[in-house]
Order: C-alpha cells, then structure tokens, then sequence
C-alpha cells in the first residue's frame, strides 16, 4: 500500500472546473456549440495564465445549459473522486452558472445534482456536500443574488458559502452583505484569498468576511506574523498545491509553501481545485506531497481527519465519514 491508496477528504473543489474535458466535449457535440478552441490538440483544456484559465472555465461551463447536465457532471466529477480514494467531498456550486441566480431555477438544478450525489453515495460510497460560491469579478450586486440563493437552499446539503473567481477585482468587503446574509441563514464560511493576492488578501478575508476557511491561503507565508494569526485563531486553509504550481505561482512542489505553513501550526487540508485543468486528481496531490516532502501515512492520515474535522457538515455525517478514515 503507498499514500496514494489511504482515503481522503477534499474540501475545495469546484463542480465545473473538474468536468472532464470529454465530457464537456461530448455535451458541446450533442448541443452543436462551437468550443473547439479551449481545447490543446491531445484534448486538454488549453489555457496562457490564470486570467485565460477563468475564461476558459467559463466557455466550458456554457455547454452545461440544464439541470439534466448537472446530473451527469456530478455522477462524472464523483467518479473521478472516488477513484483516487475520495470519501468525502465538498464542492463550489454557482447559482450564476445554474440559472443565472434565478431562484426558482436554482433549486432545479440543485435538486438534479442532489439527486446524482445520492446516487454516488449508493454505487461509490462518496458522500457530496455543496458550497455556494459566488464570483468575485461579477461583482457584489450578481454576489448579493447569488447570497439569497444560497440563503434559500441552506440546510444539511448546501452547508457553506463562499467567494471564487478573479483576486484582482473588488475587496472582500464589497461583498459583506453576501457573506452576512449567507452567515445569518446558517451557513458556514470560507473565501478564495492568498492565491493572486498576497497576505494582505487573506488578512482583509478573515477581517472583513468572518470566514474560518480560507481557500488557498498560502501567500499568508509572505507575514509570518498572519501565518501565527491563522494558526492561532485555527483558520483552516484550503490548499491546493498541484493548482498553485500549475498556474505558476511557485516553481515546483519543493517550492510549495504547505510544508511549512503545516510546521508554523496552521491547519492545512489538501484538494484539487479544478483537477482535469491542472493535470492533478487527490492521489497524485499525495504521491506528490509524499515525494517532495517524505509526508508518510501517519501525516496524510492525520490530515484526513483534520479536513473532515474543518468539513462543513453536520456531526452524524462526520461520524460516518470518520469510520472510513
Ligand atoms: N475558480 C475556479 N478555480 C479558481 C481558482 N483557482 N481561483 C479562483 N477562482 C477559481
Ligand atoms: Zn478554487
């Protein structure tokens, strides 16, 4: 048995950004859409930078046009999961992609990736709860939309809110309305920051937004004065290490800031982010992991129990997720 085989729990994984790209071409097909031009000449999704990659994320994501669609991406995405040893998983949903933040649309579509997570958890033993996400360069208004969808359907299946999406545009506190309408009907909080922004980005989440999940996260090692903050207020960061190389934000995996945030203290879980775009799946997230910092079992095992620990849903379903650990 190598690290690849232990069971895991992915916290930051979003729903579109792991289709695979022959699924999201057999859909283009079936719809005779035109997104040829996202794809490498083997078939991969084919992007320049990080600004790219969100453009083409959401040219894939145009195919996924009904609630039937996101059925078959959720039976796709968790098989993908399930086969690098996932048991547990949370996932970013978008109500802008589902809808258009439309909320009677909204529950359709959540209901159709409902009904597919059950059917998951019957065939692969994969259990599927859902983050609502909003998405930072549409703006705080279309935020404020996406908000009262999440308030809506908040409950034992949509467990958490959050923010993805472009760094770069907007504070964190342009969008507190969200965040507090998202904390008052019971969600709980996590936000995109320390990715393209530095630590300043992750001291304005915590600060401004009220998150203890911060996804990312790991640009927080550029304050060492943050990363006591975060390891002492037990904010848990979200990293995702395959993704950060692959966009360029550090050189290689020995490079990676996660061994030595986990060393300062501060709890850190492992995912994907959007895996097929970065060539990565949860096991080789360990094999990688394993190879570049001699992480053994008892590491990967101790931080499996973290992440279901940080996981967003309720005691029954952690105490039946613990027994797989
Ligand atoms: N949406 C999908 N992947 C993302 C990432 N890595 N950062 C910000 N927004 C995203
Ligand atoms: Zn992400």
């Amino acid at each position: 048995m190598t690290v690849t085989d232990l069971p895991k729990v992915e916290l930051h994984l979003h729903l579109e950004g792991a289709a695979p790209p022959a699924f999201i071409r057999g859909l283009a097909k079936e719809k005779k859409i035109d997104i040829a031009g996202i794809f490498d000449e083997r078939g991969n999704y084919s992007y320049t930078d990080f600004w790219h990659f969100l453009k083409v994320y959401e040219a894939a994501t145009s195919v996924l046009t009904n609630p039937e669609d996101y059925h078959r991406l959720t039976l796709a995405v968790l098989e993908e999961s399930a086969k690098s040893g996932v048991v547990y998983s949370e996932t970013f949903l978008s109500p802008d992609f589902c809808g258009g933040r439309d909320i009677g649309a909204w529950r359709e579509y959540l209901a159709a990736m409902r009904e597919a997570a059950d059917q998951a958890e019957r065939q692969m033993g994969i259990t599927l709860r859902g983050i609502i996400t909003c998405i930072r360069h549409f703006g705080p208004d279309k935020a404020r939309e996406t908000a009262r969808c999440a308030a809506d359907t908040a409950g034992d299946w949509i467990v958490g809110f959050g923010i993805a999406g472009d760094e770069k545009i907007a504070k964190p506190k342009d969008f507190r309305w969200s965040f507090d309408c998202a904390r008052e009907a019971g969600l709980r909080l996590t936000a995109h920051a320390g990715e393209w922004g530095g630590a300043d980005s992750v001291r304005d989440a915590i600060r401004d937004l009220e998150v203890e999940r911060i996804g990312h996260g790991v640009r927080a090692i550029e304050d060492l004065s943050l990363v006591d903050e975060i390891a002492e207020k037990g904010i848990v960061l979200e990293v995702c290490p395959g993704s950060n190389i692959a966009l360029g934000i550090y050189p290689g995996w020995r490079k990676h800031p996660i061994a030595e945030l986990h060393r300062r203290g501060v709890k850190v879980t492992i995912s994907t982010d959007d895996p097929p775009f970065f060539h990565t799946t949860m096991a080789r997230e360990y094999d990688l992991l394993n190879q570049a910092f001699d992480w053994d079992d008892g590491m990967f095992r101790d931080i499996a129990r973290a992440s279901l620990d940080a996981a967003f849903c309720d005691a029954d379903t952690k105490a039946k997720i613990a027994k797989k650990l």
